[in-house]
């Protein structure tokens, strides 16, 4: 069976309340027609206006981090169960801005992917390579380390749960997204290193994203990759106009 297109806005520290809902109201006639599934990972304060907004329409709600153990003294923190409880389904885990501005390091991550998996939210684990890394031809290294390390001891029953971002560093909010053929070679690598970990049957039902610098100018050609599964777009989700077009890629000129 084919895997439906995931079109995913990461919102980030973008949107109040009243954003997020006049968004999505405003988001929902536009999706009668569209053939892919909508998820938003947005800020917790919006999580459970933005599930009541979506509610009948089909849209996923998501968030974009939350910590490892299921409750505790742990300020300023949220458990997995606290974003079950506000209506997200997935959460974002390992996103470069985690791993680089709060030091997230794989060991950290792997444990929320653990927490996630057992408490019932869909992790959505981004992995990708620094611009360095892909000069030095370490990128695939870098991705199967990273992959490795955030599953391991997940049993193949579990993994049917994870989503895969792909998110080369060097492609974030920079406006130079990776080419779709670039994109579509670690694709396919991460779709061997899960059947390499797991099963051909795994391999194939695992959603992989792409994400970094995703605009309705690339859309189109990133996602008519056979394994580009979806993507996973930051700036360009903030704006209706714009994720509706990436929503609607197949109506967008193939640059
Ligand atoms: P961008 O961000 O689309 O703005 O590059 C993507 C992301 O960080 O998930």
């Amino acid at each position: 069976m084919a895997r439906r297109k995931i079109i995913a806005g990461n919102w980030k520290m973008y949107k109040n309340i009243e954003e997020a809902v006049a968004f999505i109201k405003a988001l929902i006639p536009s999706l009668t027609d569209a053939e892919v599934d909508v998820w938003l990972a947005v800020p917790f304060t919006a999580i459970a206006p933005s599930k009541e907004a979506a509610k009948d329409a089909n849209i996923t709600i998501g968030a974009q981090n939350m910590h490892d153990a299921a409750e505790g003294a742990f300020t300023g923190e949220v458990a997995a169960t606290m974003l079950l409880d506000a209506g997200a389904k997935f959460v974002i885990l390992g996103h470069s801005e985690r791993r680089q501005i709060f030091g997230e390091d794989n060991a950290f991550i792997h444990k929320k992917v653990v927490r996630a998996l057992k408490d019932g939210l869909r992790p959505v684990l981004c992995v990708g390579e620094t611009e360095s890394e892909r000069d030095a031809g370490k990128a695939e290294e870098v991705v199967k380390e990273q992959i490795q390390q955030a599953l391991e001891g997940i049993l193949a029953e579990e993994a049917a749960n994870v989503v895969i971002a792909y998110e080369p560093l060097w492609a974030i909010g920079t406006g130079k997204n990776a080419t779709p053929a670039e994109a579509e070679q670690m694709h396919q690598t991460i779709r061997r290193i899960f059947e390499e970990f797991y099963s051909s049957e795994v391999a194939q039902a695992t959603p992989i994203i792409y994400g970094g610098s995703v605009k309705s100018t690339n859309a189109r050609s990133l996602l008519e990759q056979e394994n580009i599964d979806g993507v996973l777009v930051g700036g360009a989700s903030l704006s209706l106009d714009s994720f509706v077009e990436i929503v609607h890629y197949k109506r967008l000129a193939n640059v």
